[in-house]
Parts: C-alpha cells; sequence; structure tokens
C-alpha cells in the first residue's frame, strides 16, 4: 500500500510530541491505518531551531507551499489562533488533504463554515485534541451518545487554570507563579490570557455544545468570567464551607429543551463532589443524557503527549477514512436542530 503523506502545521508542544509519536509508533500506527504514514514536512516560524528526531530536510516556514503541494493526505494543524491557521486548512482541503486540528478558537469561531468547506471538497475535518487533551469527547458525544439525547455537559476543561487553582488551595502559590509553572510545564496558550479569562474554556464550551446539541454554537454565545479575581481569601471562605473553587464549563438545553446555554465562570464545589479532587492540569466533564443517565470523562487536560495521543488518534481514523475512500461525520453533525437563541444564557 502507498504511504499516507502527513504534513505538520506547528511543531511546538503538541506538534513535536506528534512527531516523535509518529516516529515511535510508525509500525503500530501503519497496522492500525492499514497503510505506512509519511511524515512529509514541517511547517515552523523559526527554521533554525534545533527540533530533536526532525529531519531538517523536512523542515519550511512556507507552511502554504507546503499544504499546496497537492499530494499530501493529511494536513495536521497544530500551529493554533486564527490566521494563518484558518487559511492553511481552507488551502489544504482545496488541495487534497483531509485535516487534524488542535484548534479550539478557530473551531469555536469558524467551525460550522471549516465543516462546510470540508465536505465541500469530499474531505475529513477532526479535532478530538481541541477539547479536553487526552480525554475522548469529541467522538463519544459524536458517535457513541448520538442515539441518546444529551440534556448538559458539564466540567472542567482548561488544563492551566485548574492547575493554578489547585496550586494556590492546595500549596497556598500565588496567582503568577502558578501561572508561570503552568506555562513552563507547556499547558497555557501562546496567550495564557486566553487561559485565565475563560476564552479557552468557552471556546471548548462552544465546541462541546455543537456537538451534544446538534446545534451551532460560537464563542460569543458563551457567557464567560475568568478566575484572575480568585484570591487566596476566596479559598480560605471556601473552605471553610467544606468547598474548593473551580473554574466550570456549563452546557445545557434551556426552557422546552429546544434552546440551549453555555457559561464558564468561577464555582464552589463540595470537596465531596468529584470535581473537586480533578488536580493539576486534569479535566473532569459530566454528560448527562435521557438514556445513559450521567456519565464522567476524566483525564489529562493538557501538554504535548495527551494532547498528541488525540491528534494521533484523529490520525488513525482519518487515515482509515482515506483508505476507504469515505470520509466521517461532517457538517451534518451541526444541522439537525435549527441554531438556538444563546442571548438568553
Ligand atoms: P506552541 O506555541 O508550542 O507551538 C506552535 C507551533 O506553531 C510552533 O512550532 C511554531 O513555530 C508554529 N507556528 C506558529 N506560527 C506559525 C506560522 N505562521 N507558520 C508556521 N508555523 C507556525 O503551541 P502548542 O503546541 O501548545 O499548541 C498548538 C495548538 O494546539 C493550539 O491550537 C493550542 O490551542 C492547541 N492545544 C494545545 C494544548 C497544550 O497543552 N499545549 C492542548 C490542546 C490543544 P516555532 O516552533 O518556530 O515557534
Ligand atoms: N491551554 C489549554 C489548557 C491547553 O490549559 O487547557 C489544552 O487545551
Amino acid at each position: 500500500t502507498r504511504p499516507l503523506k502527513v504534513a505538520l502545521l506547528g511543531c511546538g508542544v503538541v506538534g513535536s510530541e506528534v512527531a516523535r509519536i509518529m516516529t515511535t509508533h510508525a509500525d503500530d500506527l501503519a497496522a492500525r491505518i492499514g497503510a505506512p504514514v509519511e511524515l512529509a514536512g514541517v511547517a515552523v516560524r523559526r527554521p533554525d531551531k534545533v527540533r530533536e528526531g526532525i529531519d531538517p530536510a523536512l523542515v519550511t516556514t512556507d507552511a502554504t507551499a507546503l499544504v499546496k503541494r497537492g499530494d499530501l493526505d493529511i494536513v495536521v494543524e497544530v500551529i493554533g489562533g486564527i490566521e494563518p491557521a484558518r487559511t492553511l486548512i481552507g488551502t489544504a482541503f482545496e488541495h487534497g488533504a483531509s485535516v487534524v486540528s488542535a484548534n479550539k478558537a478557530l473551531l469555536a469561531q469558524d467551525g460550522a463554515a471549516l465543516h462546510a468547506a470540508a465536505e465541500e471538497q469530499g474531505r475529513d475535518l477532526y479535532y478530538e485534541a481541541a477539547v479536553a487533551g487526552a480525554i475522548p469527547l469529541i467522538r463519544p458525544l459524536r458517535e457513541s451518545l448520538a442515539g441518546d439525547k444529551v440534556n448538559r455537559v458539564l466540567g472542567i476543561v482548561n488544563g492551566t487554570t485548574n492547575f493554578i487553582l489547585d496550586k494556590m488551595d492546595s500549596t497556598g502559590a500565588g496567582y503568577q507563579e502558578a501561572l508561570d509553572e503552568a506555562t513552563a510545564l507547556g499547558y497555557a496558550e501562546a496567550d495564557p490570557t486566553a487561559d485565565v479569562e475563560g476564552f479557552d474554556a468557552a471556546a471548548k464550551a462552544a465546541i462541546l455544545a455543537g456537538i451534544a446539541f446538534h446545534t451551532r454554537v460560537r464563542l460569543d454565545d458563551v457567557y464567560r468570567e475568568g478566575m484572575t479575581e480568585v484570591t487566596a481569601a476566596d479559598f480560605a471562605s471556601a473552605k471553610e464551607m467544606g468547598c474548593t473553587i473551580k473554574l466550570l464549563a456549563i452546557c445545557e438545553r434551556a426552557g422546552d429543551g429546544a434552546s440551549v446555554t453555555a457559561r464558564v465562570h468561577p464555582a464552589m464545589i463540595p470537596l465531596s463532589h468529584p470535581l473537586a479532587s480533578v488536580r493539576g492540569a486534569y479535566n473532569a466533564v459530566f454528560v448527562e443524557s435521557d438514556a445513559s443517565g450521567q456519565l464522567m470523562f476524566y483525564g489529562p487536560g493538557a501538554g504535548g503527549a495527551p494532547t498528541a495521543s488525540a491528534v494521533l488518534g484523529d490520525l488513525v481514523a482519518v487515515g482509515r477514512n482515506r483508505i476507504n475512500g469515505t470520509t466521517g461525520p461532517g457538517a451534518s453533525a451541526y444541522a439537525a436542530l435549527p441554531v438556538s437563541p444563546m442571548g438568553e444564557v
């Protein structure tokens, strides 16, 4: 079988781990996909940076030329941000490739248009890594629970802020010190304002709500409060009440069930609640649906290797689809219900 050609856009915290696992697990990936996977190019900003395990001949700063090659099967977008990621993904579709992305900011803003572009060109767009790192959530919501009726999705979906809140609560660390540590560990966004002001969690809430409720939810539809104003005194008060403080994302059906609300804000959590024991950069998400009752998804929510695990899972799924000449669930997953009035949060 001919190898599947994969281009990596971005080789930072996540991309470097994707490349490493593609190499170290090459035989397993080939067996699972049904074809070997070949790294065909790596687009970065700084070409001279030493990148362990990456053939320098594959490295380019011209991501546009890379996605226009026309012989790529899969483009993995782990650059982040809106542009140039959005244009590169569109160009990849036009030039024959399917896309795997970890870019929640872009998907929360333009997910529907990107799905439509993928569908128009007969390509896949997969993004399990965009929400809650290694934890499988997108595919369980889109596929395993597709026959059920989801009523609520609630939990901790940002590793950086959970790491900071946990440090402040358990060790008395200061906010800045804990944020610096989360950044050094590769958990934080390029601009950590996205984490601490709740934008990242709100983007994830928008993506989860869209898939869980089969509607279209964008970042702007999500009510958002960050955690920068949580203080040591707040933790002391919470403790007196037998609680701790977590940044929660809550997406639920409202009214008669035909509309949806999504919000992100710090909340007091009783110490007896499972969410109270989510430590470090771990995430945990409860999904409540008619037939299943309550499900809990738990695991590493940020970091290079855990996020790469989700990217590689998508790579296998998209690779199999390429081999079989098919595509997975696309924009139709958004279209079952009319767009809900989200002003009511
Ligand atoms: P990094 O900042 O570590 O890496 C970004 C990479 O993109 C770098 O290799 C950088 O190049 C490259 N890059 C930036 N701009 C361009 C450009 N214009 N053209 C080509 N390459 C470019 O980010 P992360 O790996 O942490 O995050 C990547 C994506 O994954 C983001 O969407 C993020 O939200 C998402 N994500 C991250 C998680 C994490 O825990 N870190 C978890 C889940 C999702 P250079 O190396 O030369 O600087
Ligand atoms: N900055 C994000 C977080 C990365 O801390 O959760 C994972 O999406």
